[in-house]
């Protein structure tokens, strides 16, 4: 079964052609972080704009690398929500048009859900079972689940504020860094020698040892600040600070997404946890959960697959294949993960 899978909720156009949720056949990504890069931040008039022209390009793209006619499809899914309005919008109308002219079925999926799927994909052998649980860690989100089966998710915690995406993003800002955050910390956190000097940035790790599967960054954004402040001041905002700041900055985050996480694990007694979104695909995270997870089986998908691209869209649907008649559909900028949409 060949599902094409539509994802324009941020500022990446995506298209991709998967087989039976796993196998993917084509896979196309189109950025306007450029644009982005330049006032260190999404400005969502422009992600739409740049949607809108990529749109159309990259589904002929999908089709044409896959070798695949339309009418081989089984059906088309697309993202409705979470997202920029302009940007879903996009998406979501020319899958609608796309679905009416090839009359084919078209599933809507919850971007935060599909982000999990991407452990689904590419993999033969070792497949998730549940209970298992999830934790979604993308730019705009910060969310723990439990997963009971396809369809089956309840929320167990998330952040109280900024997202651990959005904590990485306004630390690189703050430090000077290039958009997005998380690559340009990691980088610099890279760069930082280790070992040579002792933790000397007093930054918080709030809710570690709340009773609770929350979390909160914007404390630790708060605490760079300052940081920044008094280094500026003192006239020492070189490189050699701001490396080390941002090797801190990242043990801080990564620290309290493996150690809440885990938590979950032992309290639910789960089979399997599964790793999803764009911090996922910081090799210092996913070092500390190798490590760290004995209790149940880690899911951690490639580094290219963490981030938005379509084939995550294109297996939820097929796990979850809901087909509603197009003219119900909608984009929903303000989707839950929990939420099904029918
Ligand atoms: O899932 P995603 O591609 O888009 C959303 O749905 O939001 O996540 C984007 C987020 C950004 O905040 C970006 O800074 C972060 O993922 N990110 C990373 C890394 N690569 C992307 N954070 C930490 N380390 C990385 N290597
Ligand atoms: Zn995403």
């Amino acid at each position: 079964m060949m599902i094409l899978g539509i994802e324009t909720s941020c500022d990446e156009t995506a298209a991709a052609i998967v087989q039976d949720g796993q196998k993917i056949l084509s896979s196309l990504v189109a950025s306007s972080v450029k644009l982005h890069q330049k006032t260190g931040g999404i400005i969502p008039e422009i992600a739409a704009r740049e949607q809108s022209r990529f749109i159309v390009p990259v589904i002929q793209k999908s089709l044409a690398k896959a070798k695949i006619k339309p009418k081989q499809l089984k059906a088309l899914a697309v993202t409705t929500g979470p997202g920029l309005i302009g940007s879903l919008l996009v998406g979501v109308e020319t899958a609608k048009s796309l679905a009416y002219l090839w009359q084919k079925p078209l599933i809507p999926i919850n971007h935060l859900q599909a982000h999990l799927y991407a452990n689904w994909l590419e993999k033969k052998k070792k497949t998730p079972k549940f209970p298992a649980i999830g934790l979604v860690v993308s730019g705009g989100h910060t969310d723990l689940v439990l997963m009971k089966n396809h369809g089956e998710i309840k929320w167990l915690g998330g952040t109280r504020d900024d997202a651990a995406g959005e904590c990485f993003d306004k630390c690189a800002r703050l430090l000077g860094l290039g958009y997005p955050g998380g690559p340009s910390i990691a980088l610099a956190a890279k760069n930082f020698q280790k070992g040579k000097t002792k933790n000397k940035f007093k930054l918080p790790q709030p809710m570690l040892h709340e009773d609770n599967f929350d979390f909160s960054f914007s404390g630790l954004k708060t605490a760079v600040l300052n940081e920044v402040k008094k280094l500026k001041e003192k006239k020492q905002f070189n490189n050699l600070n701001i490396n080390q700041l941002a090797n801190e900055i990242q043990e801080a985050i990564t620290d309290v997404l493996v150690r809440k996480t885990r938590k979950a694990t032992e309290k639910y007694e789960v089979n399997s946890l599964l790793l999803a979104g764009g911090v996922t695909a910081n090799s210092r995270l996913r070092e500390k959960f190798k490590s760290s997870i004995l209790n149940s089986q880690l899911f951690i998908p490639n580094p290219s697959l963490c981030t938005d691209n379509a084939t995550f869209i294109a297996a939820c649907a097929f796990f979850n294949y809901q087909p509603v008649p197009w003219p119900k559909i909608q984009a929903n900028s303000s989707l839950e993960i929990e939420e099904m949409i029918k």
